[in-house]
């Protein structure tokens, strides 16, 4: 891989996925999105990883889709291309997916973030869409997500202004989880990804399911969707040693069964 570094076991059950276009602000090339389309495809199969971090550096998550890249291009090569294509893996990614965003997140850069479950931001944290600056609008789900993160009027207003969010503003609207000092966030987004990695992987992949499938349904589809995903927990037998654990009063051991 050249444009991503992955370290399976950054904690036990933890893996880490850093964007390495530094000089480019890590704008998202085709290769680089290949590269991560791929690598969360492999963690997300190995058994021993439970949590997902990606993150880019202190200066930038990631500037946007690589607008070198795409700038002369017609209609019908994007098309042909098809480059959002293999973010479709990004969404697909059953275990959890934790972005730990410093610096600028913008255009496709706040779109990889948003399409993450939950996002660590850095006081540094800058998050904005602004294609609109340079003719064009979002195409990796920023008009949908960030609309549904927080709200047609403000979505509105950083989409067609192209205005940035400071990572203090993108938490009061409930886009990030926790904003922590910029020495932190990546040690803060691994203590949660260690956390979930305590539970039973079969349950979060299941609760994960669910809680999305909330954004694509109405109620009673969504809510008949989670029963029959709490049924199916049952199947496992981390939810027999979880119950047992509770009962026997100890801590429980999950194998990702
Ligand atoms: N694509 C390609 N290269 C990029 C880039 C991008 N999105 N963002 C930054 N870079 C490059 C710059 O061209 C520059 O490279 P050179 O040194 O070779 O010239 C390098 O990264 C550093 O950038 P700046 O000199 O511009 O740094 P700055 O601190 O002055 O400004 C910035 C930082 C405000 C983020 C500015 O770089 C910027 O506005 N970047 C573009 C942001 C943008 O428009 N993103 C949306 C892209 S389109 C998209 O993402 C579509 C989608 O929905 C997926």
């Amino acid at each position: 891989m050249e444009y991503i570094l992955v370290t399976e076991q950054h904690e036990p059950f933890v893996a880490l996925v850093q964007l390495n276009r530094p000089k480019d602000l890590n704008a998202l090339n085709l290769q680089l999105m290949q590269e991560l389309s791929e690598a969360l495809h492999q963690l997300d199969k190995n058994e021993r990883v439970r949590a997902i971090i990606i993150t880019g550096n202190e200066q930038a998550f990631a500037a946007g889709a690589d607008i070198k890249q795409m700038a002369d291009r017609s209609a019908v090569d994007m098309l042909r291309i098809d480059q959002f294509s293999t973010w479709d893996q990004i969404r697909k990614t059953k275990k959890p997916l934790i972005a730990a965003v410093s610096g600028f997140a913008l255009g496709g850069g706040c779109e990889l973030a948003m399409t993450c479950d939950m996002i660590i931001a850095s006081e540094t944290a800058k998050f904005g869409q602004p294609e609109i600056k340079i003719g064009v609008m979002p195409g990796a789900g920023g008009t949908q997500r960030l609309t549904k993160a927080i709200g047609k009027a403000k979505a509105m207003e950083l989409v067609l202004t192209g205005r940035f969010l400071s990572a203090e503003e993108a938490m009061g609207y409930g886009l990030v989880n926790k904003v922590v000092p910029v020495e932190m966030y990546l040690r803060e987004a691994v203590q949660l990804g260690r956390e979930i990695a305590q539970m039973a992987p079969i349950a979060a992949q299941l609760a994960k399911e669910a809680v999305n499938r909330s954004f694509e349904t109405h109620l009673d589809e969504g809510l008949h969707f989670e029963r029959k995903n709490f049924y199916l927990a049952f199947a496992s037998e981390d939810q027999k040693e979880g119950m047992k654990a509770f009962i026997e009063k100890r801590k429980a051991d999950y194998k990702g069964r």
